[in-house]
């Protein structure tokens, strides 16, 4: 299914079931279809909606985004045990394209004490659920949950007969994002080179942050012939979160001269879905985070403000328009220099007659020493008091 050539990576998009369930307060049924919808115009490729069996709640969710949303594949996740393929089937029984997601644990840590089975006796199992959820679509992934915990030999055993029992789709969870990249590319290469049926399925990664890592395993991990990313939106999830996807998505687009990789994603709708996410989910995004962050496209130092003004791409490797967000930002500070205090004024709508640049410029440094930050509402003061003093 996936070869050194193809060159398409599919996202899958887990905010409404990973991020959702690290939230502090679940969302309710409008507010899951009203980010669903979000998501959906951004061009993910699957949608994982939540997981049915939980709860009544979680159920009915589903089941309502599947019967309205149209254009990615809805997906729901299964623990491998029969009820909850059962509950998954019926949740998406009315989606156009549908995947149920099972999944098991391999690590040595999780089988001991989690579950108390040996990993014969899971495979069994994530087997008998494969094959149980095959009897509601043809589109079944499986997740070898903790594999980044898991040596290989085990985690090849476990996925050469989830393939055997039909699963289309292997996932790879680095589950507590315990993994570094280089280890995580060796993890997925290996498993290309050790399971002979490997070709029969696309090989997914999922990765946890707690080391902050989740990005950068998901893209070595793309090296190593992962074809599907999965993450959120705004890389929400259980503790440090997961893999953020407009991050994938920008790095795929903006550095294409090295990872000759393409997404789906629209990257218009990625300012718009990431404050949505943001709003819905009570999660404020750090002014710094890469790509969404409010400082992501915010120049303070003069030496770059007067960059940006020359040349965009003298400080900035990405448009803000084309993630959809407003035209670059400039941080107003005693570092700004007169050329962009200038410039502000005219996208105020301010004619050069209208002031004395050096005169303003001489007050602002006051203001700004003062205050740190000078707003436009500042600055229209400072044009008004100087006019003020003019007709004086
Ligand atoms: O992190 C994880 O292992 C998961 C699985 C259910 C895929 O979320
Ligand atoms: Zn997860």
């Amino acid at each position: 299914m996936t070869t050194a050539t193809d060159d398409r990576i599919w996202i899958f998009d887990t905010t409404l079931r990973d991020g959702e369930q690290a939230l502090r307060a679940s969302l309710s049924k409008k507010q899951k279809i009203q980010l669903a919808e979000a998501i959906s115009r951004l061009g993910v490729d699957v949608m994982e909606l939540g997981f049915p069996a939980s709860s009544p709640g979680d159920f009915d969710a589903v089941q309502a985004i599947a019967n309205s949303i149209k254009g990615p594949v809805m997906c729901g996740l299964a623990r491998a045990v029969a009820s909850d393929i059962h509950a998954c089937g019926e949740a998406l029984k009315a989606a156009e394209r549908k995947r149920i997601h099972t999944f098991i644990a391999s690590s040595p840590l999780h089988l001991q004490y989690k579950l108390r089975k040996t990993l014969a006796e899971a495979t069994a199992q994530a087997v008998a659920s494969i094959q149980l959820a095959r009897n509601y679509t043809d589109d079944v992934e499986f997740s070898c949950e903790d594999a980044g915990r898991t040596p290989i030999d085990d985690l090849c055993y476990m996925v050469e007969h989830a393939i055997s029992a039909g699963a289309t789709t292997i996932n790879i969870p680095d589950t507590v994002g315990y993994t570094v990249p280089t280890e995580f590319a060796h993890i997925i290469s290996q498993l290309k080179n050790k399971v002979p049926n490997i070709d029969q399925a696309r090989i997914s990664v999922h990765c946890h942050n707690d080391l902050g890592l989740a990005v950068a395993n998901s893209l070595a991990a793309i090296a190593a012939g992962a074809r599907q990313i999965e993450g959120t939106v705004n890389g929400i999830g259980e503790r440090a979160g997961n893999c953020a996807l407009e991050e994938i998505a920008m790095i795929l687009a903006t550095r294409a001269d090295s990872f000759n990789y393409r997404t789906q994603i629209n990257a218009k709708e990625i300012y718009r879905t990431s404050q949505l996410v943001s709003h819905i989910c009570n999660m404020p995004i750090q002014p710094n985070k890469a790509i969404v962050g409010s400082n992501a496209f915010a120049h303070s130092s003069g030496i770059h403000q007067d960059g940006v003004l020359k040349a965009q791409n003298t400080y900035e490797i990405i448009t803000p328009e084309s993630i959809g967000m407003r035209a670059n930002q400039f941080n107003l500070t005693s570092r700004s220099g007169k050329h962009v205090i200038k410039h502000r004024l005219t996208e105020l709508g301010y004619r050069d007659q209208d002031y004395d640049l050096q005169q303003l410029y001489a007050s602002y440094i006051k203001l700004a020493d003062k205050k740190g930050q000078v707003f436009d509402y500042d600055l229209e003061a400072l044009v008004f008091e100087q006019s003020l003093q003019e007709q004086d």
